[in-house]
């Protein structure tokens, strides 16, 4: 117990220094970005690189005088790798910001290292609405499950879905989809009459939809992390589910833009609600999403991508307004109120919540020159975390 408190103290105490050696530094600018890059979700770690090097790419690696240098580790989604790495990258490359965390777990056990090195952590992928409220050196710029969940359970009663049961991955983003789905649809005079939760780690969705067809309710509400769609949506046509005439909606995770061409016609008119779409119609999304399948061999951007680019932005344009001085608490500070044109839409960081505020938008899958693309057809504005005001 002594010894432990004891090596606590020497790692805080060595974070500490490291935080203050990043003005001593060089004149280089380091991001540590720490993503999973192999196992289940590598598709998220590859997701978020890419962005990342195309927005470098696109604006140089020379900011305010200093040299950006992107660090890239694997974490392979195990929060003590995350937060071993983020440790190592602080103590002994001294990087200016964290950034990356493409699972909520990654993020949290992350959360204190940021905290006692007064380093910024840039969350680009993951989507839990407390992560921001573990470190105030935590700003995010993907999105938040209550803040996608709202809107589909305003849509689902006004089209014929009253009935629904919830099937969601059992941790933070899945709780958080579940309970602000479920309020929401109460509230507008619907019914959850059964939540279903899967396992995160090597789910089987079978016996899951199995329970929703024998429920016969109008629709499922899904949320399912990035690349764990296509096997929900395969396992929902084979028993049947479509069928039997239950609907599937959920956000915008499922009909994730990696995976959605794979899926097969079983994903036409799967109505969803997210802040990003590879399909968004303004001259900045055609633009990235353009440069993006360029840069990486035909692969289309989805939602983490838009993260990680976005995120990279947000740290750029922090280390122009802080002209390359100053360390974590001025860098955090230039990040707090920055307001932007993203692929996806507007969007702000909030500087009170340091969350990102967005548009968020009803979506079905349609074909268009013979791909599967969700594809916008209404929008809820400026739509900041509900989860921040309970
Ligand atoms: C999280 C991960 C995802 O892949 C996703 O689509 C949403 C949230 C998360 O772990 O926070």
């Amino acid at each position: 117990m002594q010894k432990r408190t004891v090596i606590q103290a020497a790692v805080a105490a060595a974070l500490l220094a490291a935080s203050g050696l990043g003005l001593a530094q060089d004149n280089k600018f380091k991001i540590g970005l720490i993503l999973p890059m192999t196992g289940p979700f590598a598709s998220t770690g590859k997701q978020v690189e890419a962005a990342a090097r195309l927005y470098m790419a696109q604006n140089g690696d020379t900011v305010a005088g200093k040299k950006v240098e992107l660090i890239v580790k694997d974490d392979a989604s195990t929060p003590d790798v995350t937060k071993r790495i983020a440790q190592e990258l602080v103590v002994n490359e001294k990087v200016n910001v964290l950034a990356g965390f493409g699972l909520t777990p990654l993020a949290l056990a992350t959360a204190p290292i940021a905290t006692q090195s007064k380093t910024p952590l840039v969350v680009m992928a993951a989507a839990t609405s407390s992560i921001t409220q573990a470190s105030p050196y935590i700003v995010r710029t993907s999105f938040t499950l209550p803040q996608v969940s709202v809107a589909i359970a305003d849509w689902a009663p006004k089209n014929g879905i009253k009935k629904v049961v919830t099937l969601v991955t059992d941790y933070g983003p899945g709780i958080d989809a579940e309970k602000y789905f479920k309020e929401r649809l109460q509230f507008n005079g619907g019914q959850v009459v059964e939540s279903l939760r899967v396992p995160l780690r090597n789910p089987d969705f079978a016996p899951f939809l199995q329970k929703v067809r024998d429920d016969k309710p109008d629709a499922v509400f899904t949320f399912v992390p990035s690349g764990a769609g296509a096997a929900l949506m395969k396992q929902f046509a084979e028993r049947g589910l479509d069928k039997a005439g239950i609907k599937l909606i959920g956000t915008g995770d499922v009909t994730d833009d990696d995976i959605l061409n794979s899926m097969g016609d079983v994903a036409l008119g799967v109505v969803t609600s997210h802040h990003y779409s590879a399909a968004h119609n303004s001259p900045a999304n055609k633009k990235f999403v353009e440069a993006f399948m360029k840069a990486n061999n035909n692969l289309r951007p989805n939602f983490m991508a838009v993260g990680g680019y976005d995120g990279m932005r947000l740290i750029y344009e922090a280390l122009k307004k802080t002209r390359g001085a100053g360390g974590g608490d001025a860098l955090l500070a230039a990040m707090k109120g920055q307001i932007f044109e993203s692929p996806r839409g507007p969007i702000y960081i909030d500087a009170q919540t340091r969350d990102v505020v967005q548009n968020v938008y009803i979506r079905k899958v349609e074909k268009k020159d013979g791909q599967l693309y969700n594809v916008e057809f209404d929008t809820i504005k400026d739509v900041k975390d509900p989860g921040k005001s309970k």
